[in-house]
């Protein structure tokens, strides 16, 4: 039977987002709708993330929920990061799963779904020279906040992390298709375009710069405001830091993952850069910027992460003073040089650092948000709030901003931030800046 209706479920980060979003309209062009909530769909694909703990697992508990009270179940397509670790091996670990899609073959999707209804079980986890975005249709749905893939991959090999092996080898977009697919975007209503990549300032398609790029862009009407993650330290050129100063709609926040505060485990890790070269490029990007939102990730209990060491990683929050950040446990993923390193730390010493580390960041979010009461700045406004009146939107700081507004989701609206909490803020609106 040829599904109608379908239904994608993506976890991990937001280049899943994105490819959730691009997999939807490949279906939508084959004649398949979207599944309106709470309903069955006929197609599920479980787009699934690898970069932590028990991913594997959780993502076939996960297929094996999607059987009906009635015995029966929908077509069943296992997508992402874990297809591509996975491959063949899931069609044997799991009979429920129709077909293996890896993320650089996702153009391939329709035609394996009709592979399926001839009673094929198909896999395709290769990564071909040819780029899959050239298969796929054009952008005609757009929030007021999107996303646009510009790069993918990783050549990085730090020693923890699955991606260099998940999604392959460095690549960048040409500019003339980003630029294509970013007006397109703007004509479906999107207000402010986030650029994705692994390694998103590593974009180099031979022949512009990523500042160049972020330069072009801005020319486009209608296309307000620029954000790009996630950047990695050695990446970080002067001509990029310098655009920060000079491109108006490119939005005052960074995400640069440091990792560790602690030389020793820094190169351990494979990370390329040292706290010094770190707060170097911090300092210079200040600098131009003197408003950026900084944020972060950390890893802690990387083996044989001492106690002095994870200090230092405190010690780096302290230096910086983080807007926001995200931290983690150490995950030893199979296949990782760091799996097999000695000194694997107990989970009860993971556990402790992490809440240390977490009330650590969250003490200078706190105050990050507090430094902003009383500013008046510009809000893109997102989607309603929870209460009547209510709208949720965001400050070229990133924040999450609630207010009582008549404007709509799209509109920038002028706002002055009157209350702080750990992980929003509350404004006043103004007036209607652009509708
Ligand atoms: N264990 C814990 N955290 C990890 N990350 C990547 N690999 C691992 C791992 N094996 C974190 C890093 C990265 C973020 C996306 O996920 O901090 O920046
Ligand atoms: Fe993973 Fe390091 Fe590449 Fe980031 S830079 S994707 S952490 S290998």
């Amino acid at each position: 039977m040829t599904p109608k209706t379908f239904k994608i479920k993506s976890f991990g980060c937001q280049m899943n987002v994105y490819d959730g979003e691009r997999m939807a309209e490949l279906l939508s062009e084959q004649g398949m709708s979207a599944a309106a909530d709470g309903t069955d769909a006929d197609l599920v694909v479980l787009n699934t993330c690898h970069i932590r703990e028990k991913a594997a697992e959780k993502a076939y508990s996960d297929v094996g929920r999607l059987r009906r009270e009635d015995g029966s179940k929908p077509l069943i397509a296992l997508a992402g990061c874990v297809a591509q670790a996975e491959g063949a091996e899931a069609m044997r670990r799991s009979p429920m799963i129709d077909l293996v899609v890896g993320p650089q073959a996702y153009h391939r999707l329709p035609d394996m779904v009709a592979q399926v209804g001839r009673g094929a079980r198909p896999v395709d986890i290769d990564m071909p020279a040819i780029s899959k975005f050239d298969a796929m249709p054009s952008r005609r749905r757009a929030g007021p906040s999107a996303f646009l893939t510009i790069q993918e991959g990783c050549d990085k090999f730090c020693t923890y992390c699955v991606v260099p092996y998940t999604r392959g080898a460095e690549i960048s977009r040409p500019q003339g298709d980003i630029v294509t697919e970013a007006h397109a975007l703007v004509d479906a209503g999107a207000r402010e375009i986030t650029l994705l990549g692994q390694n998103v300032n590593a974009w180099d398609d031979g022949e512009t710069n990523f500042a160049d790029l972020i330069r072009t862009l801005a020319k486009i009407d209608g296309l307000e405001r620029i954000r790009y993650t996630t950047s990695h330290p050695v990446n970080m050129s002067d001509a990029l830091i310098a655009a920060h100063g000079e491109i108006d709609k490119l939005m005052p926040y960074l995400h640069l993952p440091v990792q560790s505060g602690s030389n020793r485990v820094l190169k351990a890790m494979n990370r390329s850069h040292t706290v010094e070269s770190y707060l170097r490029t911090i300092e210079k990007m200040r600098a131009t910027r003197s408003d950026i939102a900084l944020s972060g990730d950390f890893i802690v209990g990387f083996p044989g992460e001492s106690d002095a060491e994870f200090e230092d990683t405190l010690n780096i929050v302290d230096a910086v003073g983080y807007a926001s950040a995200y931290s983690f446990k150490y995950s030893a993923r199979p296949g990782t040089p760091a799996a097999t390193m000695e000194d694997q730390i107990a989970r009860e010493i993971m556990d402790e650092r992490l809440q240390r580390l977490q009330e650590r960041i969250t003490a200078h979010s706190m105050a990050f948000n507090r430094s902003k009461v009383g500013v008046d700045t510009q809000i893109l406004i997102e989607r309603k709030g929870r209460y009547a009146g209510q709208m949720i939107g965001k400050s070229p700081w990133l924040q999450s901003v609630h207010l009582d507004t008549d404007a709509q989701a799209g509109d920038i609206i002028d706002v002055t931030l009157v209350a702080a909490g750990p992980n929003s803020m509350t404004g006043a609106a103004r007036e209607l800046v652009a509708a």
